[in-house]
């Protein structure tokens, strides 16, 4: 069986290893990775949160990374819109029954999992997008059912997922108000904000402003802290699937409001759409670049305060001597 290289997490360290080289299989492509980028899934996993066990299979070597851009390598039996040498862009599956990482040279995928990489957006700026960009289309256009016109609070504004959310609530149409500490404030206004609201300055319940969509990204509240600052019919977003969302689904089932959990997915067009406001222009933070190589620096910045915007992982050409 063909080897690859590949980066295995092992006492909460990240080394060199060879794995068997992943065959695409019907209506799969196997993809070359060029970048990729960290999330707060691997945090989750080496730190054995019990989120952990919904994000990967957790399989031995345990290999991480979700995010990619790169090229498409082979197409399995009946792929016939993708060919080799095709740059593409998306996030593995966060799911229990994830066996792969694209901290590796290879991945696959399902061709509709991927999209067509737009030629102007850099191959590590695609990989620092996908995962982040993904959750907050899904969380704000189709759990929080945000229009043209509409009105949207981003709590964590300056995170991951936060950054990418404002840019993408204003390409819906929607009037922004984002909740950052003070370090971030002229950060994000830069994202397009209409409205910041300084958490270390100001209580953020104190807001007098109602909105259509409330996006928690951090999970840090919940619906029922929020539900006074919905509109009727708005509704409360979050990335967790804690006690605070069943008790919020319950409380809004008695209500006019509604309180959703996203669960991220990597959607051919959705990535197209994202692929042309980025081509267009629309930011994406990026704190740093690490060598593949040097995995443990990335994922030990990813968890550093200071960061400012996502960590890429340089795969292809990151693996040294
Ligand atoms: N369900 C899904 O499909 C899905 C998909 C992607 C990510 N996620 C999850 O989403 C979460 C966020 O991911 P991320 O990549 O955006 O993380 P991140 O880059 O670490 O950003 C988190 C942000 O939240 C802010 N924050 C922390 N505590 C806060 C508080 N009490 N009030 C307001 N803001 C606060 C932080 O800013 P400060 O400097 O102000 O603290 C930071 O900017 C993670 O738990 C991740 O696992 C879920």
């Amino acid at each position: 069986m063909e080897q690859m290289r590949a980066m295995k997490i092992s006492g909460g360290a990240a080394g060199p290893t060879d794995i068997p080289r992943p065959v695409p299989g019907k209506g799969e492509v196997s993809v070359k990775v060029i970048a990729s980028a960290v999330n707060a899934a691997e945090e989750k996993i080496m730190g054995g949160e019990f989120a952990g066990r919904f994000l990967h299979a957790k399989s031995s070597p345990l290999v991480l990374g979700w995010d990619f851009a790169g090229v498409v390598d082979l197409v399995g039996n009946g792929v016939s819109d993708l060919k080799p040498g095709t740059p593409v862009w998306g996030h593995l599956p966060y799911s229990g029954s994830t066996k792969q990482g694209t901290y590796a040279e290879y991945i696959t995928i399902l061709r509709e999992q991927v999209a067509i990489k737009p030629d102007n957006v850099p191959f590590h700026v695609a990989a620092a997008a996908a995962t982040v960009a993904m959750t907050s289309l899904q969380s704000l256009r189709d759990m929080g059912r945000l229009r043209e016109g509409g009105t949207a609070l981003i709590i964590g504004a300056a995170g991951g997922v936060g950054s990418i959310a404002v840019g993408i609530a204003r390409r819906l149409g929607a009037k922004v108000t984002a909740i950052c500490s003070t370090k971030d404030v002229e950060r994000v206004k830069t994202y397009g904000a209409d409205e910041i609201i300084d958490r270390k300055k100001t209580n953020p319940f104190d807001t007098p402003s109602k909105f259509d969509v409330i996006f928690d990204t951090p999970a840090v509240h919940s619906f029922s802290r929020w539900a006074h600052r919905l509109e009727n019919g708005g509704t409360y977003v979050t990335t967790l699937p804690d006690l605070g969302l069943l008790t919020g689904m319950i409380r809004a089932f008695f209500s006019s409001k509604r309180c959703k959990f996203v669960q991220v997915a990597s959607k051919r067009k959705d990535l197209e759409l994202v692929g042309e406001w980025l081509s267009d222009g629309m930011v994406v933070p990026i704190d740093s670049r690490y060598k593949v190589s040097d995995l443990s620096s990335a994922l030990k910045r990813q968890t550093d305060p200071a960061r400012s915007g996502r960590v890429v992982v340089d795969v292809e050409n990151g693996w040294g001597g």
